[in-house]
């Protein structure tokens, strides 16, 4: 089909009022990012950029800003999201990556600053595989096991561990953190080795609180990583059960919390037999991620 030449601020423009009248407030990068998937750019066009399409991919476009239009976020439509250093191929078993688990990051950072180290890392409930395929990226002699009760989530990790070069350094697991011998299980799969780190963004929104979250949430998020029980807190419950049994003397657990369960998830890892050594704040204020040490 014959391409023509348009300038994309002539193109964008109604859609990007379309959104805007739906109630987007980024639609004008949303637009720049669905027609830079449409013309199959890596990097978004620029506003008042020329460029050649088809009338088919002009179709295709605007079709694709209907479903935004419709609540579908960008990284639902185009299957990918940034996160730290690199874009994550998403699934629909797969939570949206967010910009305050980059925290988890940095924090571990903070506590290993040596990046040659070589880590035994546990990514508890582990979706795109964000958090332990971005510290294998830092920690350039460690290891990552992840785990999953999606299948399909660890499916997509795995894609991104080989589209990053970092699959010989990762190990998968599928498994429910609720059953029983669900640790005992994972160190059979590890060989025994036990963990120096684990990391964790488990699912902490209370139920009856999924019904207020944005639609782009609560529509296309999977119920899985985000439903944590009626106080939020099913999750930790579980984890820090079993905790002990999987870390090395003197490992350290990271966890992302959400707003307000500070004094909650501190509680249950101290009845387990855990030391809270620290915290850190989101750019909003408000604690992310609690560090405790395994006694
Ligand atoms: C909030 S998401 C975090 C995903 C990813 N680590 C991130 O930060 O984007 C929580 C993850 O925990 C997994 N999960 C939920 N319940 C689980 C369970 N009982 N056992 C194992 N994994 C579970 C979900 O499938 C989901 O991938």
């Amino acid at each position: 089909m014959n391409k023509s030449k348009i300038d994309v601020y002539t193109l964008i423009k109604p859609e990007i009022e379309k959104l805007k009248k739906n109630g987007c407030e980024t639609a004008s990068l949303d637009c720049r990012l669905l027609l830079s998937k449409v013309i199959k750019k890596a990097d978004p066009v620029y506003m008042h950029q020329d460029i050649f399409i088809t009338d088919n991919e002009i179709n295709k476009f605007r079709a694709l800003i209907s479903e935004r239009a419709e609540g579908k976020p960008v990284s639902r439509i185009i299957n990918k999201r940034s996160f730290w250093k690199r874009d994550f191929k998403l699934n629909e078993e797969a939570l949206d990556p967010r910009a305050d688990s980059e925290i988890l990051i940095t924090t571990i950072l903070k506590y290993y600053p040596n990046l040659h180290e070589k880590l035994n890392i546990l990514d508890l409930g582990s979706g795109s595989g964000c958090l332990g395929l971005s510290l294998l990226e830092e920690y350039k002699n460690s290891y990552v096991t992840f785990v999953d009760i999606s299948e399909k989530s660890l499916q997509i990790a795995k894609v991104n561990a080989k589209e990053f070069s970092l699959a010989d350094r990762s190990k998968y697991y599928n498994c429910d953190w609720n059953e029983k011998d669900w640790d005992r299980n994972l160190l059979e799969f590890a060989e025994q080795s036990k963990f120096d780190i684990v990391v964790s963004n488990p699912p902490y929104i209370p139920t009856n609180n999924i019904k207020l979250l944005k639609k782009e949430v609560k529509n296309f998020d999977p119920m899985t990583a985000l439903d944590g029980g009626e106080d939020g807190l099913i999750a930790y419950k579980s984890i820090f059960l079993r905790l002990k049994n999987l870390l090395k003397d003197k490992g350290k657990v990271f966890v992302e919390i959400g707003e307000g369960q500070q004094s909650s998830v501190s509680k249950i890892g101290i009845e387990n037999n855990f030391l809270e050594i620290g915290y850190e704040k989101d750019l909003s204020g408000i604690v992310r991620v609690i560090i405790f040490l395994a006694k």
